[in-house]
């Protein structure tokens, strides 16, 4: 496996792999990983691709008072996951390498960045669709995986792909969860054991929506009224900041539940904000 910290050596490292007729499979992640994103590089896996994983904490996706600075960084565990799972290169740039002078050049992929988590996180869909862009044009994937948890982040790259006509499939691939059902999520390091059991809640709330929707419930903000019920229970709970119900495909709110509708919650315990969803399809009831 190598281990490259320079663009420059990247590209390298993947012209030797084309040279070879390989795939290029790019898994993006900030670290601190976990079956979550192990999921994701199984997939590549299993797709044949010269795997490139990238391990970049990317600080312009962080508003001025997140976790930029705690974000959790695990970097020998998370190489020895890679070394085992078969990775061919791991891209570990410092911020330096990646943000050399100050970025002014910035990708919003408007409408899609602007309900649930962006309107909490202002600047957040930016940042990240600023990264997988620069990090799009270093490693020239051929497929690049997204994993559902974060289901408002794959849509806008997605769209963000399409739109500039990158030449480069998006995957998208399922939500991986604890035995108890918590999504994985790096942050739920940060959670003490009275919290991540409190936490279970958002879960909860989004089975229950779907037990609602297969037995006929058809307004949103009953649904929506139910699960606020479910998670205001949770005694750490400090803070919802949404539960909504949108068209999975636009991201924009409904008044009646019909088709696919993305069911989506962010929630605060303690100091952790968390963030969770499910695809429900009421057509298949
Ligand atoms: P990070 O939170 O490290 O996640 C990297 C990838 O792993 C994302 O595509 C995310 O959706 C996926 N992932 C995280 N938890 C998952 C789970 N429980 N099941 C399935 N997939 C999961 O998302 C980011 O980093 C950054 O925004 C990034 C895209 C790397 C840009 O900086």
């Amino acid at each position: 496996m190598r281990v490259v910290k320079t663009i420059k050596s990247l590209r390298a490292v993947v012209s030797e792999a084309r040279d070879a007729a390989r795939t290029i499979g790019l898994v993006p992640t900030m670290g601190a990983l976990h079956e979550g994103h192990i999921s994701l590089i199984d997939r590549a896996g299993r797709h044949g691709d010269f795997i490139v994983v990238s391990i970049f904490v990317n600080p312009t996706q962080f508003g001025p008072k997140e976790d930029f600075g705690k974000y959790p960084r695990t970097l020998r565990e998370d190489l020895r996951i890679c070394r085992e799972r078969g990775v061919d290169a791991v891209f570990l740039p410092s911020v330096q390498e990646m943000y050399p002078q100050e970025n002014l050049t910035w990708i919003n992929v408007e409408k899609l960045a602007e309900p649930l988590c962006g309107q909490l996180r202002p600047g957040h869909f930016r940042g990240v669709a600023t990264v997988c862009a620069k990090l799009f044009n270093i490693v020239t994937p051929d497929v690049a995986y997204f994993g559902q948890k974060d289901a408002q982040q794959a849509a806008i790259i997605k769209k963000m792909v399409a739109d500039l006509d990158f030449p480069l499939k998006i995957m998208v691939c399922p939500t991986i969860r604890a035995n108890d059902g918590l999504a994985l999520s790096s942050r739920n390091k940060y959670l003490s054991p009275a919290q991540r059991s409190d936490a279970l809640c958002i879960y909860r709330s989004l089975m229950t929506a779907r037990e609602m929707i297969e037995a006929g419930v058809t307004n949103p903000k009953t649904i929506i009224g139910k699960m606020r019920k479910i998670i205001g229970k949770a005694e750490s709970l400090t803070g919802i900041d949404y539960i909504s119900i949108v068209d999975s495909r636009n991201l924009q709110g409904i008044n009646r539940i019909k088709a696919k509708v993305l069911i989506a919650v962010a929630a605060r315990f303690g100091s952790t904000r968390l963030i969770d969803n499910i695809l429900v399809d009421s057509g298949k009831r």
